[in-house]
């Protein structure tokens, strides 16, 4: 069990480590992951020899030593853009799509909500609309293999708000239609949140949720305004909010989640050292904090190493685990019978130890 304070914590972690067949026979739900951020050196490559850009003569370790390391989030995002600039037409899309879905599922993943942002391929000038199409029909395919996918429009922050009308347009145009969110990722520390404010409203007006990313590296008042200013029903990251008892009480009150991405922090020096970081706290204090990978492709990880990473840094048990798979079905944006079922699913999973 989670200790009552970090370094009791810690100490307790060897003791309490869960293997890795249980996370994989843990059936889980990943609520925060870019589809942008799911290509791996491997893909990355075959992409830039397809396009024969600067990287296409690299050896997958050379990509991987010259893009994939981080000494900040301003740094990941130069990273990040690099490989959008890779993934150009709607069939890279697709490709992308398809080999992120089948790792979820290798993984007892039966549920993801997925972040794509249509203005990167407005900003080259490509359709946007037709990309979102073609994802919407390539991840309806995995639906009978056991994989659920669901959409989150992203406005990118340093984007505008044009480009953010746009974005909002589109996905009440997909309501309904696997599209069920709309998000700000993108630079905490450009513009505003309250200049997004019209957008967002106009959004929640018509029935879509709102997911924000705040307090990943700015102040627990970005997580203050996501939530007054955009009306956010999620945050992504939002570990900063553990510096403001206050917020920690508004959310654990408002039931408002946290999607926690501890390698993503870490890689970016979002917080860290992970010994260091929030999560226990948060989870303690009973504010509803989920695990997630962000970018996968990008961070080299997956949610089963996210699962037994938090375990082992935090002494959790496969108790706690399987709470936590659960909290990731409630802070969803499924309807309430979908939750329902799902997380009858979890509760009847064995095997615990
Ligand atoms: N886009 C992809 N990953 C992101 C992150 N960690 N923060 C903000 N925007 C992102
Ligand atoms: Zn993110």
């Amino acid at each position: 069990m989670i200790g009552r304070e970090g370094r009791e914590t810690r100490r307790n972690a060897p003791r309490t480590a869960v293997s890795e067949s249980y996370v994989r026979s843990l059936p889980k739900a990943e609520l925060h992951l870019h589809l942008e951020g799911s290509v791996g050196p491997d893909r990355l490559l075959a992409l830039a020899r397809k396009y024969g850009t600067e990287y296409a003569s690299l050896s997958a370790a050379a990509l991987t030593e010259k893009l994939y390391r981080y000494g900040s989030l301003h740094e990941f995002l130069g990273a990040f853009k690099v490989v959008c600039q890779h993934v150009r037409g709607k069939e890279d899309y697709g490709d992308i799509l398809e080999d992120l879905a089948e790792s979820l599922l290798r993984q007892g993943v039966f549920y993801a909500e997925i972040i794509y942002s249509p203005s990167i391929p407005w900003i080259w000038g490509r359709d946007g609309r037709e990309i979102l199409r073609h994802l919407l029909k390539t991840g309806a395919r995995f639906e009978e293999k056991g994989l659920v996918i669901r959409w989150v429009l992203d406005c990118v922050r340093q984007f505008g708000v044009e480009a953010a009308w746009r974005t909002a347009r589109l996905a009440a145009e997909h309501r309904g239609r696997g599209v069920v969110a709309l998000g700000m990722g993108g630079d905490e520390l450009s513009l505003p949140l309250t200049e997004y404010r019209d957008v967002f409203l106009w959004a929640k007006a018509h029935e879509i949720y709102i997911h924000v990313h705040a307090g990943e590296i700015g102040e627990p008042d970005q997580v203050w305004s996501a939530l007054k200013d955009l009306g956010a029903n999620r945050i992504g990251h939002g570990v900063q909010a553990a510096r403001d008892p206050r917020l920690i009480e508004y959310l654990r009150e408002h039931a408002v989640g946290l999607d926690v991405c501890l390698t993503s922090n870490l890689r970016t020096r979002a917080w860290a050292p992970l010994s260091q970081h929030p999560f226990p706290l948060l989870y303690r204090r009973g504010v509803p904090v989920t695990l997630n990978t962000d970018d996968p492709g990008l961070f080299q990880t997956s949610l089963t190493q996210e699962y037994l990473k938090a375990s082992r840094i935090f002494g959790l048990t496969a108790r706690d685990l399987q709470r936590i798979a659960l909290q990731a079905v409630r802070c969803s944006f499924l309807p309430h019978e979908a939750k329902m079922a799902h997380m009858q699913r979890i509760q009847d999973q064995v095997g615990l130890g």
